[in-house]
């Protein structure tokens, strides 16, 4: 049987990378195999471009040239980790993927939202996520959260405004597949979020 492909998207300080490693722990405890992973990178090209994508450049990086990186470190990990992994039956837990693409690159630099379907369908062929988690949060309680981690890579440098834009986008695309998305309120405590993440994932497996 084909695994499950999981994916937790939310803007900075969402609190994205701790609750996916609770989320591996109880499926983990209910057998499930799992992989976990994230974007970019997942593979040792993938974090190399990763490198590249959250450094400063002293002449920034063309749009076009951000997101061509993002696909590429996508197409590199679907081949690697991603397909064979599902193929295996494992459940793929992935720490952002293609909807950060719609709402950084997106929402947040204004690249249209048909120019990435091209790419989705291009690299992804039909392969989407069959659930994805939004850990949604306000944006200055976000940042301050991120401003604790250390020194800001290039994207946690942006504007309010551009945050805003992503997490507007995320909202979005959330409401208009409904399907697909649960959101959670990322503003509470990372316990009572943790109790709503694996009630939401309880309900899921029950349906699925
Ligand atoms: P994070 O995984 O540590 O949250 O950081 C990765 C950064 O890369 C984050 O700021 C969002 C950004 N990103 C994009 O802009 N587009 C993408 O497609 C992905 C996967 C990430």
């Amino acid at each position: 049987m084909a695994g499950r492909f999981i994916t937790i998207e939310g803007s900075e300080g969402a609190g994205k990378t701790t609750q996916l490693a609770f989320m591996r722990d109880f499926l983990e405890r209910a057998a499930y195999p799992v992989t976990l992973t994230r974007e970019p990178g997942g593979t040792v090209l993938g974090e190399k471009l990763r490198a590249l994508l959250l450094a400063q450049h002293d002449d920034g990086i063309a749009l076009t040239t951000e997101t061509l990186l993002m696909f590429a470190a996508r197409a590199e990990h679907l081949a690697q980790v991603i397909r064979p992994a599902l193929a295996a039956g494992r459940w793929v837990l992935c720490d952002r993927f293609t909807d950060a693409t719609y709402a950084y690159q997106g929402g947040g630099r204004g690249l249209s939202g048909a120019q990435i379907a091209l790419l989705e369908n291009w690299v992804q062929g039909d392969l989407r996520p069959d659930l994805t988690l939004l850990l949604d949060v306000p944006v200055e309680i976000g940042l301050a959260r991120a401003g604790r981690r250390g020194a800001a890579d290039r994207f946690e440098q942006e504007t309010v405004d551009f945050f805003e834009r992503v997490r507007a986008t995320y909202l979005d695309r959330a409401q208009q597949q409904p399907e697909r998305y649960r959101i959670v309120d990322a503003a509470r405590p990372v316990g009572v979020v943790r109790a709503d993440v694996e009630n939401l994932l309880a309900q899921w497996l029950e349906r699925d």
